[in-house]
């Protein structure tokens, strides 16, 4: 599949790309990886094109990350915060974002706590949208990222075993993996608490157990998560104590994983919770190249968007 293959307006989940797309999405990542390498870090490929990053939820890394890639890409490009705008004082997101689109701004990347937001303004709107987070549905771009590095590492994602660990309920992280890897034919295995485990999860095409013994058994990668007290209403387990006692990965714990185990986090990491700080810090942690190949991710998607733009206003 060539770059000219990339036919959507918008990024805003993986549960409706096909192998292919994806495939698409992190070939073009590879080949954009090495101008972060370069003296001078910057092409002209997004030279007029205008970028709106708006976040409505905290943010380090995806925030970071997608300026950064407007930048590496020469895009012109707004930052805007949902607690200091106009919102707060009850205008719609979609009046908002309107607003932004008549600036002739042409891609907008969007992290906001109400599950499905992004769809909502990319089915309504002519601005194309990236999802940079919605609420607990999906996080497009970190899966995308959390695929490269695995295949980066191991060569490949068929049969890669790829254990998610933790508050996979409340977690977009997780549900886009799971669209994404059983996609690109790995094999997912997913654990937590029972009541931290969405109901027939394995509808899904992954397996669920609650022991942490069995997800890690033979698991090419174990992937962390945090548990996201912020989207919780109500305590899913009795203490934070209880849970890192069953599901803290730990050197103890690592001793039954593979030898060439990768330990990865989407971030932020609540240290000493669910990861052990020595072992975030060790040689099994591929926490940092994850952050480092989400650059090359979303310099591939605002580039693959914009290509597609393109071409729809010349036809
Ligand atoms: N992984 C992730 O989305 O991190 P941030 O919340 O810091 O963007």
């Amino acid at each position: 599949m060539n770059h000219a293959a990339w036919k959507r307006k918008d990024l805003v989940g993986l549960k409706d790309l096909s192998a292919d797309e994806i495939r698409l999405m992190l070939s073009t990542a590879k080949s954009l990886q090495e101008i972060s390498l370069r003296p001078v870090k910057k092409v002209p490929t997004l030279r007029g094109r205008t970028v709106a990053n708006l976040f409505f939820e905290p943010s380090t890394r995806t925030r970071i990350s997608f300026e950064l890639a407007e930048k590496r890409l020469s895009a012109d490009t707004i930052n805007f915060t949902g607690s200091v705008s106009s919102t707060v004082k009850g205008e719609t997101l979609k009046d908002t974002v309107r607003n932004i689109e008549s600036l002739k701004v042409e891609i907008i990347v969007i992290r906001h706590p109400a599950s499905g937001a992004p769809h909502a303004l990319a089915e309504s709107l002519p601005v194309s949208v990236v999802n940079a987070g919605d609420g607990i549905n999906e996080h497009p771009t970190q899966a995308l990222l959390d695929m490269f590095t695995i295949q980066e590492k191991k060569g490949t994602l068929a049969n890669i075993k790829v254990a998610f660990i933790g508050d996979i309920l409340h977690s977009r992280v997780a549900r886009s993996n799971i669209w994404g890897l059983t996609k690109m034919g790995a094999k997912v295995v997913v654990c937590g608490p029972k009541t931290l485990l969405p109901p027939k999860v394995e509808s899904l095409g992954v397996s669920a157990t609650t022991d942490l013994g069995t997800a890690i058994k033979d698991a090419d990668v174990i992937n962390l998560l945090r548990i996201q007290t912020e989207r919780q209403s109500e305590c899913f387990f009795p203490s934070i104590r209880e849970y890192a006692n069953s599901y803290q990965i730990n050197r103890e714990v690592l001793q039954h994983a593979k030898p060439d185990v990768l330990i990865m986090h989407p971030g932020p990491v609540n240290r000493g919770i669910e990861l052990a700080s020595d072992v975030m810090d060790g040689p099994y942690s591929v926490i940092l190249d994850q952050v480092t190949n989400g650059l090359a991710v979303r310099m591939a998607v605002l580039y693959l968007l914009s290509g597609a733009r393109k071409k729809a206003a010349e036809k």
